[in-house]
C-alpha cells in the first residue's frame, strides 16, 4: 500500500522522519511530494496513493478521480475546508482530521502577533502591555482553549464565545461565557478568532463587529480569511484609526489594505500559525498512525465525513 505525502507547505524533516517511521513499520511505502507548484504534479502522484496525508493542500472532485486507489485522507491538521467532503463521501474516501495536535503552536502565535501589534509593530515608540487588558475568544475548541491558558498568563481578562461549547467547560477554562457576539466585540480590546470557515461563517465577521471594538482595538485571526468580509474590514479600519487587525491568513486585498493602513495591518507571508517542529511532528504522526489504523483496521474514529 501506498502513502502519499503531499505539502505544497513541507512538515519540518524530522516530523517526515517520524511518518515515515510510522508508515514504513506497518509495512507501507511512504511517497512524498513536497513544494509542488502545480495542480497536476498532485494529480500524478495521487493516481496510484492508497492514502493521502495533507494540510492545507486542496482535495477537490478533480483530485479524487485522479485518485482511483484511494481510500482515506488525513489532514494533518484541525480545519478541512481545502477538502471537498461531499465528493469524497461519493467517491468512498474516509476523510479524517487531527484536532488538537497543532492548536498550541496556533496559540503562541496569536500572542507573537498581538505583541507586536501593541508594541507599534517594534518601531521603537511607546505601546501598551496586555497585563489587564480583555480579550474576548471568538469559539473555544482547541486553539481557543490555548489561547485563554496563555492569556491569563499574561495577567488578562478572557471571555469567549461559543454556541457549540457548554458554559460549563468555557467557565472550568476560568473564562467568562458570553452569549451575543455583539458583546464579545464591543467589551473586548482584543479579540481572537477561532472559528471554522462553514457557510455559516463566511463573511461573518465585517465592519458591524469591527466597528464597535473599544478604542485601541486589536482583532487577531489566526483562523481563516474567509470569515472576514473585507470591505467591512476596511470601512471599520477608514473610520477606527485606533484599530489594527493582524492575521495570519494574507486576505485577497492585503495590497489594498497595506497601502491603506500601513502598520496598523500585519499579514504573515504563509500561514504559518502551525509551522513548528512540534505542531508538525504531532500533527504529522498522528496523522500516520490514523491513516495505519484505518487502513489496517479500519478505525476511523476523526471521520469529518460521512
Ligand atoms: C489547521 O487548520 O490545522 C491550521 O490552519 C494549519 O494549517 P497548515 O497545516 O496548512 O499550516
Amino acid at each position: 500500500m501506498k502513502v502519499l505525502v503531499a505539502t505544497e507547505k513541507p512538515f519540518a524533516a524530522v516530523a517526515v522522519d517520524g511518518i515515515r517511521k510510522v508508515i514504513e513499520d506497518a509495512g507501507y511505502t511512504l511517497e512524498l511530494l513536497e513544494k509542488y507548484t502545480d495542480k497536476s504534479q498532485l494529480l500524478e502522484a495521487v493516481a496510484s496513493a492508497d492514502a493521502l496525508i495533507i494540510r492545507s493542500d486542496v482535495v477537490d472532485a478533480q483530485v479524487l478521480d485522479a485518485a482511483k486507489n484511494l481510500k482515506v485522507v488525513v489532514r494533518a491538521g484541525a480545519g478541512y475546508d481545502n477538502v471537498d467532503l461531499a465528493a469524497a463521501t461519493a467517491h468512498g474516501v474516509c476523510v479524517e482530521n487531527t484536532p488538537g495536535q497543532n492548536s498550541n503552536a496556533v496559540a503562541e502565535l496569536v500572542f507573537g502577533m498581538t505583541v507586536m501589534a501593541v508594541r507599534n509593530m517594534y518601531n521603537g515608540t511607546a505601546g501598551s502591555e496586555l497585563k489587564d487588558k480583555t480579550i474576548g475568544i471568538h469559539a473555544f475548541g482547541q486553539v481557543g482553549r490555548n489561547v485563554a491558558r496563555i492569556a491569563k498568563g499574561f495577567g488578562m481578562n478572557v471571555s469567549a464565545l461559543d454556541p457549540y461549547c457548554p458554559d460549563e467547560v468555557i467557565e472550568q477554562a476560568g473564562v467568562k461565557p458570553i452569549h451575543s457576539v455583539e458583546e464579545l466585540y464591543r467589551n473586548n480590546k482584543f479579540v481572537s478568532l477561532h472559528i471554522p470557515a462553514t457557510a455559516e461563517t463566511r463573511g461573518s465577521v465585517g465592519y458591524d463587529l469591527i466597528s464597535i471594538m473599544p478604542k485601541g482595538g486589536v482583532l487577531i485571526n489566526t483562523a481563516r480569511k474567509e470569515v472576514i468580509d473585507e470591505a467591512g474590514l476596511a470601512k471599520a479600519l477608514d473610520e477606527r484609526p485606533d484599530i489594527k487587525y493582524v492575521a495570519d491568513i494574507k486576505p485577497d486585498s492585503a495590497d489594498e489594505l497595506k497601502a491603506r493602513f500601513g502598520d496598523r495591518v500585519f499579514f504573515t507571508p504563509k500561514k504559518m500559525g502551525a509551522q513548528t517542529a512540534e505542531a508538525n511532528i504531532n500533527a504529522g504522526i498522528a496523522a500516520a498512525r490514523q491513516v495505519v489504523d484505518f487502513l489496517r483496521d479500519g478505525i476511523d474514529k476523526f471521520r469529518v465525513n460521512k
